[in-house]
């Protein structure tokens, strides 16, 4: 995919190829880091939407119209950076019942296997961990993290449902208990990671969980992609969900324009630091 897109900041007339911005020149990852790193992806519309009910009635989805190869591309040039990645049992949910598609994995075959030979480079297993947080505590386990050798944890908070508790304990899962009511807690969930030397973290979750990492000032980079749509519909989701945060100060580290991706609507592709009073 020989792509190129404009720079728009740090200010600059150049333009510069897609494939591997996010590996190389945007990366998050950062060798021999003492602390945790953790990285958010969000793909919206200009309205706002994340996902949106397709007939008003059922549950909000990504729709197929708002994606792009580009920005798939960069979805797993982030995702190919983390040694952990944080999902819920909501997507466990949803990719038992095959209404969206598995991203447990970086996938293999020759497409991607710049992105494997990259983890490879970096000392990195070849699949990450995945920690599956849940209050519920039910969902199922996705053959693929048995099949890939993926080491895999499930985070509760401390009054979830002991017997559930038990079940995936028997199941053989490591059970972190990471809040004090049934929700999981960000930092205390980054804390327990980091104990067993996990330090870049990818959160493949929707709005409940970024609130949940930024209202414990856990999240360290966030990449959004604003596609040149309107969506409108009276039932959606947007990027963040839940209480008024006291809001990091986001810092710009790029933004970049591109004109007319591969779906026929334009994008922008920004990337911001956080950092926290
Ligand atoms: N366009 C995009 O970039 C993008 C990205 C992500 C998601 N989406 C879409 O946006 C919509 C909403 O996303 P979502 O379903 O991922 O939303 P979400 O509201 O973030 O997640 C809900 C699920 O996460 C679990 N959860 C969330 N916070 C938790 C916490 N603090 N402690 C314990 N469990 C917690 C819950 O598990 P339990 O049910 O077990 O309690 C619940 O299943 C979906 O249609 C999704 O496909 C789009």
């Amino acid at each position: 995919m020989a792509k190129k897109l404009l720079q728009l900041f740090p200010q600059s007339a150049e333009s510069l190829e897609l494939k591997n911005l996010y590996l190389y020149r945007h990366s998050w990852f950062k060798t021999n880091t003492k602390q945790p790193i953790v990285a958010a992806n969000f793909l919206s519309s200009l309205d706002g939407r994340i996902a949106i009910s397709p007939d008003g009635k059922s549950n909000a989805e990504l729709p197929k119209s708002l994606t792009s190869q580009e920005d798939f591309r960069l979805f797993l040039e982030l995702h190919a950076q983390a040694d952990c990645l944080i999902t819920h049992a909501g997507y466990m949910r949803s990719l038992s019942e095959e209404k969206l598609g598995n991203i447990l994995q970086i996938p293999t075959g020759r497409d991607h296997e710049d992105l494997s030979n990259w983890r490879e480079l970096q000392g990195l297993s070849p699949q990450p961990a995945v920690v599956i947080a849940s209050s519920s505590l039910d969902f199922r386990m996705h053959p693929s993290l048995k099949e890939n050798n993926q080491q895999v944890f499930i985070a509760t908070g401390q009054n979830a449902d002991a017997n559930k508790v038990k079940y995936w304990q028997n199941e053989g899962y490591e059970v972190l208990t990471t809040g004090k009511s049934t929700l999981v807690e960000g930092k205390a969930l980054i804390d327990a990671l980091n104990a067993k030397s996990y330090k870049h973290f990818y959160l493949i979750a929707g709005p409940k969980m970024l609130h949940t990492m930024i209202d414990d000032k856990q999240l360290t980079n966030i990449y959004l992609t604003h596609a040149q749509q309107l969506l409108g519909g009276n039932m959606f989701s947007t990027v963040l969900d839940g209480d008024v945060l006291n809001t990091p100060i986001l810092g710009l580290q790029s933004l970049y324009y591109d004109k007319s991706s591969e779906n026929g609507h334009g994008q922008f592709f920004s990337h911001y630091e956080c950092q926290y009073e």
